[in-house]
């Protein structure tokens, strides 16, 4: 059982890039299984912060292979872009495979993501607008490119994308009323960029039954959070990928027997970007204080948006609730650092709901938007924790804190950030 699985537990961001690296460093693959570039990962490497979309972020460590799966919504150009960045910088160490079974984002997703959020009004999910939803919809109406595309002949291809785009637009004009898009100019950039990564497109599921037959070890890469899952999430205020683990076993072919660890990525309080509701989101001054000003990267503002991020308490109803639907064995608490300097926490740990108690289900939205939390109040301590290395360096109360959650979802807490280092773990 060679496989460990990092995976966010709440609505994304929970610093799983800083994670994965770690891990990166003790394992042969590392395969990202859904998702596009609406992900963001930041790491940091010296005094260089490298964000990646799309490729994991294992690609910095030497012999590593980068798989990016076949459940995946590849945007080419972004692609190519963090490529070209690794590569000036000499930092492109691991070798890289996309999946032919992923799909292509093409330009007309990216309208078509655009102009259905602005025709939704008050209605909007809040995307972030990069054609992720869109391209998954062709997915499933099997009108999709996939980049075993990108090895046809270039007319081929080209005649291929003439043809999508010809078709997109009337949907762009008819429906939108929008511009439609330059078929010919959209081949040709298209055409090039199937040359550019041509070279890297194979069989993802053989990749990994060999890598697991030799008996190498393997990191999946789960992107945005169980709670943005397709079926398990908040619908409709979800992405459109399955983000839980069943979904990473399913799209990259791999056995469930396989799996060994599940790590629960879980940032020390709680955030979401775009709408839905959020049942302990605190939009007065602790909001403003969790999500800091933006002058810092790791202050609460998108990755890939640069959207402010709704900030609020953990909320241990989510966490239980991933870790059942995904079989967490572990989590990783992120970003603890943030949460000092505030003299009382309070973490959610159930909900109340027309006179019923919930403690580990997410209801439907419409009753997630009406439940009450429940909280419970745990003292909070004034040391900054960015030298703490090991878990008896932190203060008794952050000490307190973990165990706390440890308790009530019965995981053990194996890793702590304490800040966006490369180095600010304590490891347990
Ligand atoms: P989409 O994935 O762009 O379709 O957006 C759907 C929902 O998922 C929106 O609420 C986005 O803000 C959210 N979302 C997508 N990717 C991420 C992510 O990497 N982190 C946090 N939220 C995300």
């Amino acid at each position: 059982m060679p496989v460990t699985v990092i995976i966010g537990a709440q609505w994304g961001d929970e610093g799983k890039g800083k994670i994965t690296d770690s891990l990166a460093g003790h394992v042969d693959v590392v395969a990202r299984y859904q998702g596009g570039d609406n992900a963001g990962h930041t790491v940091v490497h010296g005094d260089w912060m490298l964000r990646l979309h799309q490729i994991p972020s294992g690609i910095l460590h030497e012999g590593v292979l980068c798989v990016l799966g076949g459940g995946m919504v590849i945007n080419p150009k972004t692609l190519i872009a963090e490529m070209d960045e690794l590569q000036t910088r000499d930092a492109f160490r691991a070798r890289m495979l996309i999946s032919g079974r992923a799909h292509v984002i093409m330009p007309y997703h990216i309208a078509l993501d655009g102009a259905s959020e602005a025709s939704r009004g008050a209605a909007a999910i809040g995307t972030t607008r990069r054609g992720i939803g869109p391209a998954y919809q062709d997915k499933a109406a099997r009108t999709g490119l996939r980049m075993y595309d990108f090895r046809l002949p270039d007319d081929k291809l080209a005649d291929k994308i003439r043809a999508a785009v010809e078709d997109k637009n009337v949907l762009l004009e008819r429906l939108y009323e929008q511009p439609g898009l330059d078929a010919e100019a959209i081949a040709a950039q298209f055409v090039g960029h199937a040359g550019r990564l041509r070279p890297y497109i194979g069989d993802d599921s053989l990749a990994l039954a060999e890598s697991l037959e030799a008996g190498k070890q393997v990191l999946f890469e789960g992107a945005q959070g169980i709670l943005l899952d397709i079926d398990h999430g908040t619908y409709p205020y979800v992405t459109s990928s399955a983000t839980v683990l069943g979904g990473g076993l399913s799209v990259l072919g791999v056995s469930p027997r396989e799996i060994k660890r599940v790590i629960g990525a879980v940032k020390a309080y709680q955030t979401r970007v775009g709408e839905g509701p959020f049942p302990t989101e605190q939009t007065g001054e602790m909001g403003a204080r969790l999500r800091g000003t933006g002058a810092n990267y790791w202050d609460e503002f998108g990755t890939t948006t640069g959207r402010p991020r709704r900030c609020g308490w953990l909320d241990l109803v989510t966490v239980r609730y991933s870790a059942r639907v995904s079989g967490l064995t572990e989590l990783a608490v992120t970003k603890l650092d943030i949460l000092s300097g505030i003299e009382e926490l309070q973490v959610c740990v159930g909900y109340r709901l027309d006179g019923k108690t919930l403690d580990r289900v997410v209801p439907p939205v419409e009753d997630l938007a009406r439940v009450e939390p429940i909280y419970e109040r745990l003292p909070g301590w004034q040391e900054p924790l960015g030298h703490s290395r090991r878990f008896r360096d932190l203060p008794v109360n952050a000490q307190g804190y973990i165990r706390f959650i440890e308790e009530r979802t019965g995981l053990p807490v194996s890793v702590i950030t304490v800040g966006p280092g490369r180095d600010q773990s304590v490891e347990r």
